[in-house]
């Protein structure tokens, strides 16, 4: 124990006792904050490359992610409600699996968090560029491109990326009312979507149901069928695990937590199933896979070009809302880890008149709309992913090693037939990072290589735990 570093989750619990931030939050918030920061560039965007993968098929490839995500809310959920302190994964690997893993699983996390709200800000850039232009305002091209597509910078996609930072800096409770709006908002356009798509779905449209079938590799490392896509769409699924984050600042974490991280993750399941039955039934999946802005494309060929501009503007704030909780997500997981001593003291630095943690925050904003500017959406999601499963299947283990050396802890929450759970969220999680293209896994694997030499050098030395080691 001693020599992993292990954090018992008592000492957990009174280091955040310390220096601790605001409970502020009740189940709606939490509900709202994993639906907020769940529906976004998924959905509305990778939805045509998804289709393009796995045709009308893409539906069981949202049900396969989804399952996989669903085990894994169940360990998530056990876990949240026993360590009721922010930082998500990498707390409960502290207690768990001791400091070196929780650091590389927070290192990982900065995949999951950073670089997907890097990726979601792209993903918000082509559907705001696309409507300045429709307004007579476009951008040139080279302010819309990423550096790296060889534009000068994507420009819409550095600026909301800083207009989100600044009202997390303001405060939780205002960027969580912000949050709340813009949820409804992104419903609405999504039912309204459904609902003037049903009608125009021709049975024809689904055979064959997988063209593509269940899975092949077609190039280097380039994958198809149904587990492709789900590899590729776990994107959608990305953030419902964030409501975890704010464990924290929960009024009730016990109950609460269960039901805002699986009750999000439910809700998210069903629409996207309709959402993307709906889709792929009035268009052909040929279609859908070409376009950037597949759900648009859907209802101005079935003859609602003025409700097509309606869900780009929905689609614009929904985006926004997952912006606002991955950017707070990271933001809470680099000031746990500034708490632990394995990054600067400055990061957990807590405004005085906000108690926000604003150094971090401005950080951490500036740094993901830099990335934002400079990388394309593709790449960036991909690499999300695969940070985001590694994290998944952390936690899984957590959950259950923890039932082993510590099962008289009062849970307040118990995962149900956690052996078979969390296994199959192993199972399920290691998967879809198998199916995904052998490019990331080579970018995966040399950012782990550089957290493990960064902890070597000065988490290690650095933690509180090393007087007690
Ligand atoms: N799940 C989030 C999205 O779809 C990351 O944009």
């Amino acid at each position: 124990m001693k020599r992993l570093r292990i954090k018992s989750v008592e000492v957990i619990l009174e280091h955040a006792e310390r220096k601790r931030l605001k409970k502020q939050l009740g189940v709606m918030d939490l509900l709202l904050l994993g639906i907020g920061c769940t529906i976004g560039t998924g959905i509305f965007v990778l939805t045509g490359v998804g289709a393009g993968m796995a045709g009308p098929g893409l539906t069981i490839s949202f049900i396969v992610a989804g399952l996989a995500c669903g085990f894994a809310a169940f360990a998530y959920a056990e876990l949240a409600a026993m360590v009721p302190v922010s930082g998500s994964a990498y707390t409960y690997s502290y207690a768990v699996l001791g400091e070196a893993a929780a650091w590389l699983v927070g290192w990982n996390l900065i995949l999951e968090y950073a670089i997907s709200a890097s990726a979601v800000a792209a993903g918000w850039s082509g559907y705001a560029s696309g409507i300045l232009e429709q307004a007579g305002f476009g951008l040139p091209a080279s302010l819309t491109t990423a550096t790296r597509n060889g534009g000068i910078m994507d420009l819409p996609a550095v600026v909301i990326c800083l207009v989100v930072t600044a009202l997390l800096v303001i405060g939780t409770r205002e960027s969580a009312w912000v949050n709340r709006l813009l949820v409804a908002v992104k419903l609405a356009v999504l039912g309204l979507f459904v609902l003037l798509t049903v009608p125009n779905i021709e049975v024809g449209n689904w055979q064959p149901f997988l063209p593509f079938g269940w899975f092949q590799r077609v190039g280097y490392g380039e994958n198809v069928g149904v587990f492709a896509a789900a590899a590729i769409i776990f994107f959608a699924y990305i953030g419902f695990d964030a409501v975890s984050t704010a464990a924290e600042e929960t009024h009730n974490p016990n109950r609460d937590l269960p039901i805002g991280l699986l009750g999000s993750l439910l809700i998210c399941t069903v629409i996207y199933i309709v959402v993307v039955l709906a889709a792929t039934g009035a268009l052909n999946y040929t279609e859908l896979g070409e376009s950037k802005e597949p759900l648009a494309l859907v209802l101005r060929t079935i003859g609602f070009p003025g409700v097509a501009s309606v869900l780009a503007i929905g689609a614009i704030t929904g985006i926004t809302t997952v912006l606002l909780v991955l950017i707070y997500g990271q933001t809470r997981i680099f000031f746990v880890m500034s708490r632990d001593g394995l990054l600067p003291e400055f990061f957990s630095r807590l405004h005085p008149r906000f108690h926000t943690p604003h150094v971090v925050t401005m950080l951490t904003g500036l740094v993901i709309a830099f990335i934002a500017g400079v990388l394309p959406l593709s790449e960036l999601a991909a690499l999300s992913n695969i940070g985001t499963l590694f994290a998944f299947i952390a936690v899984a283990f957590g959950v259950m090693i923890l039932r082993i050396t510590q099962p008289d802890r009062h849970r307040p929450f118990r995962c149900p037939w956690v052996w078979f759970t969390g296994t199959s969220a192993i199972l399920s999680c290691a998967a879809l990072m198998w199916f995904l293209p052998t490019e990331t896994w080579v970018r995966f694997l040399v950012w782990s290589l550089i957290g493990m030499v960064i902890y070597a050098f000065y988490g290690y030395r650095r933690s509180p735990l090393k007087v007690h080691s």
